[in-house]
């Protein structure tokens, strides 16, 4: 068997987050453009079998736990199949899925019977007129209903992540994190990243999470907690005295995590990311379609993953979306 893939700084690649589309059926403001983006044409998406395919040929080499993104992966035909086959692969140990929540209510039974582990919900409002407005979209989305729907389903723990805005949403931060009291969630709330094509946010909209932290603490006093079991990602984890839930803080402003990022990235057009900022890329597609062997590409990528990212220096536009590289 080949030996474990690692990059140069000696990181290994245990996650892989796949992104199945780049389309959206919300325009959040914060990650896309009022009128959308330019969709990537069908021919160029990776199929289902593709992307199974891909994942069978690096599982060897150390991968482990996956999780499905988009734009909005749900929007996506029939995207249980890929749960399904993905489910299928040897030495894949966690399948998780990041969605907006607006079908999720629909879908939480189909994913769970296909195979699906759990699911991370965008949720930046608990009012109504708020999430449209973030959203620039109505589909009558509701978090907490959303939430209890995939807990009933099974898919746990259940986490809610919310972009902190300021001036925005942050006076909700403490009503998000009384959820965590009751129910067995983990709420995170994540730093503004004034990146890509928005307009309407700036630097002044990021909320530090230290800030986030010192108005928790207006709540109730916040102990640090090991966080969910199964997680992949960079938050830190706090709890309230016998909640049942967590709260946490994911910090790509204020800190970087970039020294024990175990992560790479496969956008919907077959190309894999070894860093979500910049533009270090390796096109997997054209050799799955030639049928040739992937690994040597896969080496080729992580010999080119940058020690860390440039996203604190930079301050500009001009990135792609999060959107379209998998968020
Ligand atoms: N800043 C912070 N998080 C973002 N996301 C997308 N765009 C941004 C941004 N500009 C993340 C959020 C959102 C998910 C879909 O992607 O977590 O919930
Ligand atoms: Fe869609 Fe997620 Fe972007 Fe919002 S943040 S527009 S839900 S991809």
């Amino acid at each position: 068997m080949s030996e474990a893939l690692r990059d140069q700084f000696g990181r290994s690649i245990e996650y892989l987050r796949i992104s199945v589309t780049d389309r959206c059926n919300f325009r959040c403001v914060y990650c896309m453009p009022a009128a959308g983006l330019e969709w990537l044409p069908k021919a160029e998406i990776l199929s289902y079998e593709e992307i199974a395919e891909t994942v069978r040929q690096l599982a060897p080499l150390g991968l482990r736990r996956l999780r499905i993104t988009g734009g909005e992966p749900t929007i996506r035909p029939n995207v249980e199949r890929l749960v399904a086959l993905l489910r299928a692969v040897p030495d894949i140990e966690d399948i998780a899925l990041s969605t907006n929540g607006a079908r999720l209510e629909a879908l939480a039974p189909t994913l769970r019977a296909a195979g699906l582990d759990r699911v991370n919900i965008s949720a930046d409002s608990l009012r109504p007129d708020r999430i449209a407005a973030i959203a620039r979209r109505d589909l009558g989305f509701d978090p907490v209903r959303a939430a209890l729907a995939a807990e009933r389903a099974g898919l746990a723990p259940v986490k809610l992540n919310m972009v902190v805005m300021r001036g925005v949403n942050d006076d909700e931060v403490a009503d998000f994190a009384r959820l965590t009291v009751d129910h067995p969630w983990h709420v995170r709330f994540i730093e503004l990243m004034p990146v890509g094509e928005m307009r309407e946010l700036t630097f002044d909209h990021v909320v530090p999470s230290d800030e986030i932290l010192a108005r928790l603490g207006a709540v109730g006093a916040l102990s640090p907690v090991a966080g969910p079991a199964r997680g992949n990602g960079p938050a830190a984890y706090y709890a309230f005295p016998g909640a049942s839930g967590s709260v946490g803080v994911i910090t790509p402003m204020t800190h970087t995590y970039c020294g024990s990022c175990n992560r790479v990235r496969l956008t919907a057009d077959g190309r894999l990311r070894t860093c979500l900022f910049g533009d270090h890329e390796v096109d997997l597609r054209t050799p799955l379609r030639a049928g040739q062997p992937l690994e040597a590409h896969f080496r080729r990528a992580l010999a080119e993953k940058p020690r860390e990212h440039a996203l604190l220096q930079l301050r500009v536009g001009g990135l792609r979306a999060l959107s379209q590289v998998g968020g």
